[in-house]
């Protein structure tokens, strides 16, 4: 099974791919962690891309798209992922449907407002990086690891990406809806509700 996790910034993609990871055993492939793990490696890649995310703005197409590029070719033609946090331009779907088919997109629905009380408190494991909420928990409930707090998740930040969101990504809906390949769900429930959703879409033969 092959997945494209699409929604704003902090509308539950990696907890719902961390679900279904556990369930499915799908690889999950972030391109906000890949940028993540090379910034904590001060690479040339990482280095670059901090520019763009500490912005809230987007990485340039032809540096992500190089990026996943490598990565899916390491796939075997057989083996499923989820791409979380990609595409989210038109240039990157185009550039996707050149290297791999879909079987579907998922698109999870939050009001903006909701997202911004999500993100202004979501904290991240710094041993294990199980994704909390400082609401819910001031040690990771994973592994009791020391939780911090991304560069990204402050309010202004948290305003450009949505306003980027909305801006850019937004037109992807119509892009794999006329492809028919787009499942709409309600994820401003429950972490939980919002997997039976997702599992009932993945059960769900679209013809
Ligand atoms: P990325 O890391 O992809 O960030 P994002 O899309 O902004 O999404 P997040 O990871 O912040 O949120 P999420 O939807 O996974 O939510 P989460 O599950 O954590 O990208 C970062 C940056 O990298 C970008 O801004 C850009 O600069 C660059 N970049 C990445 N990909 C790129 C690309 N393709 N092209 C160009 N640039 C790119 O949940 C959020 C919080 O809510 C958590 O605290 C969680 O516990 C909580 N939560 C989750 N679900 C629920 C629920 N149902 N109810 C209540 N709380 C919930």
């Amino acid at each position: 099974m092959r997945l494209v996790l699409l929604g704003a910034p902090g509308a539950g993609k990696g907890t719902q791919a961390a679900f279904l990871k556990e369930r499915h055993g799908l690889a999950h492939i972030s391109t906000g962690d890949i940028f993540r793990h090379n910034l904590k490696n001060n690479t040339p890649l990482g280095l670059e891309a901090k520019k763009y995310m500490d912005a809230g703005e987007l990485v340039p197409d032809e540096i992500v798209m190089k990026m996943v590029g490598e990565k899916l070719n390491g796939f075997a033609p057989d083996e499923g992922f989820m791409l979380d946090g990609f595409p989210r331009t038109v240039g990157q779907a185009e550039f996707l449907e050149t290297i791999s088919k879909l079987d579907g997109v998922i698109l999870f629905h939050v009001p903006d407002e909701e997202i911004v009380r999500r993100l202004s408190s979501r904290a991240v494991c710094r041993d294990c990086g199980h994704v909390t909420s400082r609401l819910e928990n001031d040690k990771c409930p994973s592994c009791g690891g020391e939780l911090y707090t991304r560069d990204d998740d402050n309010e202004a930040t948290i305003r450009s990406r949505l306003k980027v969101f909305h801006e850019q990504t937004e037109a992807l809906e119509d892009f794999y809806r006329e492809r028919n390949l787009l499942f709409e769900i309600d994820a401003a429930k429950h972490p939980e509700e919002v997997f039976e959703q997702v599992l009932a879409v993945l059960s769900h033969d679209k013809d």
